[in-house]
């Protein structure tokens, strides 16, 4: 069925019809959520798959309430690997595909261009409007610079009354991306004209239900916010963790009560403000090495955004000393929680996949777990650990256990797991999620001469109970 058969029937409303470039983990909730809001939606993928999922209704990726979405708002969604349709038969057109970073820590730009062009090409048989907004993570200066240029040599239209461009990046979390689309604190909208910037906040007044605010602002200050606000998060978190590491060396010191209450001060927050390990994922090790990589090609100095990708990699080096100093001749390691986060399969720069690689390049056992994330983690660990079927049983072959993500499912663990076998275990716990002071434990500790729990925070020689 294709878009203008299936939407027929409904091609009085007034409102844009959009198209959605690209389908992946932000592409296809994006779709959703928009034809969720009324809107009609044609979604362009280049894998054949993504497109005839959607069309079946299936969603491409997933996430959180995604397909729950596309079920019930089949009606309003088509796919199609056609751009002359995307860009003929909608008014507005999205481009999220992927801006993978250079050596140089840049965003490349080569998959935005090459959709540009296609929809630039498509646009030359159009007479009316078209609005084109990148929402890809890009480079500084990008959409003003090399992507208009694409658009306009490719659709022999300048940006102005009759095309508008602009740069309007998702400020979302994989796990929570259809949450965070409905809910955002911040609409950030870099537009070419106003006319182009109207549009655009007028699609979100009606696809959003957090009221928010909405910033509009040229191209090159919308680009440099976005990465702003993740260069800003990832500093709260490498500052935590280094209030973190003081605390292990300072005696009665306990990072998680300090960082509540640093950022129980407002000017603070608490928002991201909590130790644990390091951040990883598909952002914010990238855009903050991003900012720090165009300070230096500016000759401006980005100092802070440097100190914060030292300290992270410096989490890594804590995780694997605490480990070492627990982890007895011949030991078995668990490493619980591979995703870079709970609640997503992505394991991009996770700390967690990191860590079981470095032990298992180290030469010990390593038995780890994940929810989601086992069968991303197989293409990078291969069979240098062992892939345990659920958490209880990785627990069951370690003597350490680190939990390198806050998975609900890891708190559930019950504490009688670890003594199975009335083995003595390690537990580090840097997000404090496994209750040490479950009546399970308790039990335990006091039974004479069976000490089969010691907890340990990050720091090797802090011990919670033994
Ligand atoms: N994933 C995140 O958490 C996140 C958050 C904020 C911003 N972003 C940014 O959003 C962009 C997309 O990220 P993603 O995670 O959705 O990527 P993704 O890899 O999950 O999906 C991208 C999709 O684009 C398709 N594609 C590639 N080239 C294409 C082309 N020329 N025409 C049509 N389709 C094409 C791919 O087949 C793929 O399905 C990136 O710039 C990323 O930095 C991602």
């Amino acid at each position: 069925m294709t878009f203008t058969t299936k939407f027929q029937s409904t091609a009085s409303t007034s409102r844009p019809k959009l198209s959605v470039i690209g389908l992946g983990k932000l592409g296809a909730p994006m779709v959703a959520v928009f034809a969720h809001k009324g809107f009609e939606v044609l979604g362009l993928d280049t894998n054949r798959d993504f497109v005839k999922a959607l069309n079946e209704g299936r969603a491409p990726v997933q996430e959180p309430g995604l397909q729950e979405l596309i079920d019930q708002n089949r009606e309003r969604i088509a796919a199609t690997q056609d751009f002359h349709e995307a860009v003929h038969q909608t008014d507005v057109t999205f481009i999220i595909v992927p801006t993978p970073s250079g050596k140089d820590c840049f965003f490349t730009n080569r998959y935005v261009v090459d959709a540009i062009q296609r929809v630039g090409t498509a646009l030359r048989g159009k007479t009316g409007y078209h609005l084109v907004v990148v929402t890809s993570t890009v480079m500084p200066g990008s959409t003003d610079g090399e992507i208009r240029e694409a658009l306009e040599n490719a659709s022999g239209r300048s940006v102005g009354p009759k095309l508008g461009l602009c740069y309007n990046p998702e400020f979302i979390a994989l796990g929570s991306v259809v949450r965070d689309m409905l809910h955002p604190d911040m609409i950030l909208i870099g537009e070419s004209d106003p006319k182009a910037g109207q549009i655009l906040e007028d699609i979100y007044k009606s696809s959003t239900e957090s009221n928010p605010e909405i910033h509009r602002m040229n191209c090159v200050n919308a680009e440099l916010t976005k990465i702003s606000v993740n260069t800003f998060v990832t500093t709260k978190i490498s500052y935590a963790n280094m209030i973190s590491e003081l605390c292990d060396h300072l005696p009665g010191a306990d990072a998680h009560v300090v960082n509540r209450a640093v950022g129980a001060d407002s000017r603070v927050g608490n928002k991201y403000l909590k130790s644990a390990v390091g951040y990883g994922g598909p952002c914010f090790p990238r855009d903050n090495k991003a900012f720090a990589a165009l300070g230096r090609s500016l000759g401006a100095r980005c100092d802070l955004a440097e100190a914060t990708d030292l300290i992270n990699d410096h989490q890594l080096v804590r995780m694997m000393t605490a480990v070492e100093t627990h982890l007895t001749e011949g030991g078995t390691v668990a490493v619980l929680g591979l995703s870079y986060k709970p609640h997503t399969g992505v394991v991009e720069a996770s700390h967690g996949v990191l860590l079981a690689e470095r032990l298992a390049n180290a030469g010990y056992d390593v038995v780890v777990y994940d929810p989601l994330a086992s069968n991303n983690a197989k293409a990078i660990l291969a069979s240098s650990v062992d892939f345990a079927a659920s958490a209880e049983a990785a627990v069951h072959r370690a003597d350490v256990v680190v939990v390198m993500t806050p998975s609900p499912e890891y708190a559930a663990i019950d504490g009688e797991e670890f003594m199975q076998g009335n083995r003595q275990r390690v537990v580090i716990d840097p997000w404090n999620v496994i209750s040490l002071e479950s009546a399970a434990f308790a039990k335990q500790h006091i039974v004479p001469g069976v000490s089969p729990v010691i907890a340990a925070t990050v720091n090797p020689r802090r011990r919670l109970a033994a």
